[in-house]
């Protein structure tokens, strides 16, 4: 949530401070803005908007300076507007910050700035932060690091900053405290941003800035420091990211991008790890930890939106096959709420981004009680894969679009190989099943590539569903989860209200909703359930709903109830999940598509909620 880019180095900043943003526009799009430092000069510039506004704003302004920071933000306090865009610029016009987080003590340090004298533009909690900074800055003789030191030990909430001053012309301050912050060190210049995809083009070697640090950034020089002023050895990483993998490479959207990806994406979560033939799953991040997980008492899910989806399935998987009990856990709910923790019960914690405030708070929490972490995470280096103890990649690759689908098959790839492995240690499952299950986990991206060829036929059924202004998704068992997923994507995708339930819940409420005119997608792949999905389908039949389904090839006996069918190909019903939501997926894209809505940013939206 809210992009931050800086620039310091010998070439011109704004262009580069541009295309950041560009960048990072998944993670809010209400405003953006620039702060360029020319000739011991502020220069600033925001508009409300996406970051194309901003650029036809600042068409024939002078945009001069080798120093800058900027911002595309997800509105907190204060709705999107010009005065509310950042940067903001201090009481004195002396010094322009950035800020991605929330300071949650912001009033009471308000009211102590309004008696001072202090009069704000803005409604936002930054400009409060700001020129709190700027009242001690005054007062210490105008040293900025310090003064920000001492204002950080009096904020209360998260905060990813970026400070530039008229007299420092050359230099960055930037500290971080729950927000990320990467820093990209090149040839006499230095990248700052919220993630790697701004940096990526220009430097691979990046320092990812832990909490409670401020660094020094100027052209040639990176200085860490602790709250403390206690300097803090940089370590640098090498990024394994190639830039085609964060552009839109002939797709309209990234989210169609990133659905054709899937193919690939899930096996790159497989390769190296699963071994079909000899009937094999070695994933090096939880080999240490065998023993504790197997024996662990309990498994303790937590995760927010589609990771919770992953999560639910997750725990269907884990308690069929290895017999431990599983819970799944809102973040946030889990944060706030006391939880019975004990030591030794397994956490895992389900993230694409590794970002997600509750999500790190969260597990934060469980592993001062004992809990043992484990991480299945999509960005590498991120702050959730840097607080577990033991866990996996999920090898997806960035993932730009703001609704979430290759991270999803990504997690279930990885937590269904995790599940199966755990089975096989724990003896819970037959050799027999535990060898089919590798051997159908390996014909998952084959059979994915089978589904996206249906492109067409999907579209075809978005097209009669893309007026609708209600819908329901129901599945049954290994399918409930995905029928909530689906019931997600089509919401923030077409903004068409869409509810998940589980199948034979549908008779205990929602039933009351179905008429002609409301459309029911069912999740009703050959499974356990089969017969009982189709009487479920019967009955909005009979109360002549319209029934769309996604079943398996050969299925006879749903088309002839159905009004439409998609036929995907068949897997074991464990694995099924990972095949199903493909069509979901791409339904919710073409009916979004239909109703020319910005599938790529949907409004309200951002990726990575780094605040809670
Ligand atoms: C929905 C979506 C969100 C995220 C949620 C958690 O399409 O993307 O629901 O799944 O915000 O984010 P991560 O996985 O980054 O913790």
């Amino acid at each position: 949530m809210c992009g931050i880019v800086g620039y310091v180095g010998t070439k011109q900043a704004y262009p580069i401070v541009v295309k950041g943003l560009k960048r990072l526009e998944y993670r809010g799009y209400d405003s953006a803005g620039i702060a360029l430092l020319n000739n011991k000069q502020i220069n600033l510039y925001k508009k409300k908007g996406k970051v194309a506004d901003l650029e036809e704003f600042t068409l024939g302004k002078s945009l001069e300076g080798s120093t800058a920071i900027g911002h595309t933000r997800w509105a907190t306090h204060g709705e999107p507007s010009d005065r509310n865009a950042h940067p903001h610029l201090s009481q004195s016009g002396e010094i322009a910050m950035i800020h991605n987080g929330i300071i949650e003590n912001y009033a009471s340090l308000k009211e102590d700035l309004l008696k001072k004298g202090y009069q704000f533009k803005s409604d936002t909690d930054t400009e409060v932060l700001l020129n709190f900074i700027e009242d001690i800055y005054i007062n210490n003789g105008g040293n900025l690091e310090e003064a920000l030191r001492v204002a950080l030990k009096r904020v209360v909430g998260a905060y990813c900053i970026l400070l530039i001053e008229n007299k420092n012309p050359e230099t960055i301050i930037a500290a971080r405290k729950g927000s990320p912050l990467v820093i990209g060190i090149g040839k006499n210049e230095h990248f700052l941003a919220s993630d790697a995809s701004p940096i990526i083009e220009y430097t691979k070697e990046v320092v990812y800035v832990n909490d409670y640090e401020i660094a020094i950034v100027k052209p040639d020089e990176l200085i860490l420091k602790n709250l403390g002023n206690e300097k803090q050895t940089p370590f640098i990483t090498k990024l394994d990211i190639e830039l085609d993998t964060i552009e839109k490479g002939g797709y309209d959207h990234f989210m169609l991008k990133e659905i054709f990806e899937q193919p690939k994406t899930i096996y790159d979560c497989l390769r190296g790890r699963l071994n079909a033939e000899k009937g094999s799953i070695n994933i090096s991040g939880i080999e240490d930890y065998l023993d504790e997980i197997s024996n662990a008492p309990r498994i303790i899910i937590i995760a927010c939106g589609t990771s919770w989806h992953a999560g639910l399935i997750a725990e269907y998987i884990i308690e069929e096959t290895c017999r431990i009990p599983v819970e799944v856990e809102y973040a946030s709910e889990f944060r706030y709420r006391n939880p019975i923790v004990h030591k030794g019960d397994m956490i895992v914690a389900i993230s694409q981004s590794g970002e997600t405030a509750d999500t790190i708070v969260a597990i934060e929490k469980a592993k001062e009680q004992g809990a043992i972490i484990m991480g299945i995470v999509n960005v590498v280096g991120s702050s959730i894969s840097r607080i577990s103890q033991t866990g996996a990649y999920t090898h997806a690759g960035p993932e730009i679009g703001v609704a979430s689908t290759k991270a999803f098959t990504g997690q279930l790839a990885a937590l269904m190989m995790i599940a199966f492995k755990i089975a096989h240690h724990r003896k819970t499952i037959t050799e027999e099943r535990f060898f089919h299950l590798c051997e159908e986990l390996s014909f998952v991206p084959e059979k994915v590539e089978r589904i996206l060829q249906m492109n067409d036929e999907i579209k075809a059924v978005a097209e009669t569903l893309k007026d609708a202004s209600d819908t329901l998704f129901l599945g049954r068992g290994y399918n409930f989860p995905i029928a909530l997923e689906g019931a997600l994507k089509l919401k923030e995708i077409s903004y068409i209200h869409a509810e998940g339930y589980p199948a034979a819940e549908m008779k205990h409420g929602p039933i009351a909703l179905v008429d002609e005119n409301l459309p029911v997608i069912f999740v009703a792949t050959k499974d356990v359930y089969h017969e009982k999905i189709i009487s479920n389908m019967q009955e909005i039949k009979a109360r002549k709903g319209k029934v769309i389904a996604i079943i398996n090839e050969g299925d006879t006996i749903t088309p002839k109830i159905a009004d439409a069918v998609i036929a995907i190909p068949e897997t074991d019903e464990i694995i099924a999940p990972i095949l199903n939501v493909i069509p979901l997926q791409l339904l919710s894209y073409h009916i979004g598509i239909a109703r020319g809505c910005n599938v790529d940013m949907p409004r309200n939206l951002a990726k990575s909620v780094t605040v809670e």
